[in-house]
């Protein structure tokens, strides 16, 4: 009897097992499956910002068919030419021994793993103002990339504006460390559009005229410049209607930066053909709607470029 109950209650034991692993298995799948989802959503939200943020055409010398995001591309300034870095997970010679806090103190505070200021050529000055998850989930993108194996190239720069050092003094004047604030009073929208160009798609990198230390000049945000990067006339895209893009509709900026066309029908030309093809043409209706929001809702400038 005693031994009959023994087996029965062992087989009970042995069915209520069963029946909890196949519980347990059910819902670990289920787990599985939703932080499959939750992966791959956070690897589409990676590569999403990282288009935002145009790292491809920088860290990719595009024109020799460069590996992408391996570095080598030139940048030429008034201070000489840099060459970016590799910057995917190859651990000698990209960036795939970094800590998630060395590529946020990198990409926000413009400073390297060795504690050596980084030059405002890589625009840390604006991604300043991303978020940390953000600013993670584009580290998340680059580390699942195929590493690839390409040292650096050195910068092409003179002294003294070689000297990483005396960044320390450049960056006491023109560099503020983030947050992004919305300005008072914004709208959803303008907020996200805001977020979206001084963060993410650093328009103002180009479209802000520079001074003769290459410092932003804020007094005339996002008002143009004759002499760019690469010698480039960028244009004035504040609203004003006599220099700036005061009588584009909203409509007309996105569909500019979905696929070049201007208003005129003219094409675009240039680094910002480059901009629209590599990151402004890979972001949602919503987020083009954004930035043409926050476009129209800043101060208009009068400020002819010639
Ligand atoms: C306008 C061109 C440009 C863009 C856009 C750009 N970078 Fe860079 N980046 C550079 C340059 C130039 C350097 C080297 C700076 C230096 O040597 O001081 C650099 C350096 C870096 C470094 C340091 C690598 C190392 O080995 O020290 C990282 C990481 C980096 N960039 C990531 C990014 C990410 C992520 C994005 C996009 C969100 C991005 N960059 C967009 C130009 C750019
Ligand atoms: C790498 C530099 C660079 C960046 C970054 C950049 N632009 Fe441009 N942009 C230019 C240049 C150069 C032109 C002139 C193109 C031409 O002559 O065809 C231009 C042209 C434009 C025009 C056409 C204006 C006109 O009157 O013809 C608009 C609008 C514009 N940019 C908006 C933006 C926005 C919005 C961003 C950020 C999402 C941005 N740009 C980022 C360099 C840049």
């Amino acid at each position: 009897m005693c031994g009959v109950a023994k087996v029965k209650d062992w087989e009970r034991f042995l069915s209520i097992k069963a029946a909890s692993l196949l519980f347990c298995g059910a819902i670990l799948s289920a787990t599985l499956a939703i932080t499959g989802a939750e992966a791959q959503e956070a690897s589409d939200k990676g590569a999403y910002l990282t288009a935002a943020g145009g790292c491809y055409g920088c860290h990719t010398n595009i024109k020799e068919k460069g590996a992408p995001f391996a570095g080598g591309r030139p940048l030429e300034t008034p201070f000489g030419t840099f060459y970016t870095p590799n910057i995917t997970p190859d651990r000698d010679t990209g960036i795939g021994s970094w800590s998630d806090k060395d590529f946020l103190t990198a990409i926000k505070h413009g400073v390297s793993p060795l504690d050596q200021y980084f030059f405002p050529a890589f625009p840390y000055t604006s991604y300043t103002k991303m978020t940390d998850e953000d600013a993670l989930a584009i580290k998340s993108h680059l580390m699942a990339l195929t590493p690839v194996t390409q040292e650096n190239r050195k910068h092409d720069i003179s002294a003294p504006f070689s000297w990483r050092w005396l960044q320390w003094g450049w960056r006491l004047f023109f560099f503020t460390d983030g947050p992004y604030v919305p300005p008072s009073n914004a709208s959803d929208a303008v907020a996200r559009g805001g977020y979206l160009v001084e963060a993410l798609t650093h328009c103002g990198e180009c479209h802000t005229p520079r001074n003769f230390l290459g410092g932003t000049d804020n007094s005339l945000y996002l008002a143009g410049t004759a002499n760019g990067g690469e010698g480039e006339k960028v244009p004035n895209i504040t609203p004003d209607t006599e220099t700036g893009i005061g009588d584009w509709s909203e409509g007309d900026i996105v569909s500019f930066m979905k696929d070049g066309m201007m208003p005129d029908f003219d094409n675009v030309q240039g680094s910002m053909e480059e901009v629209i093809s590599h990151s402004t043409s890979k972001l949602t209706d919503e987020d083009l709607a954004a930035i043409a929001a926050y476009l129209k809702s800043i101060p208009p400038i009068n400020n002819k470029i010639q």
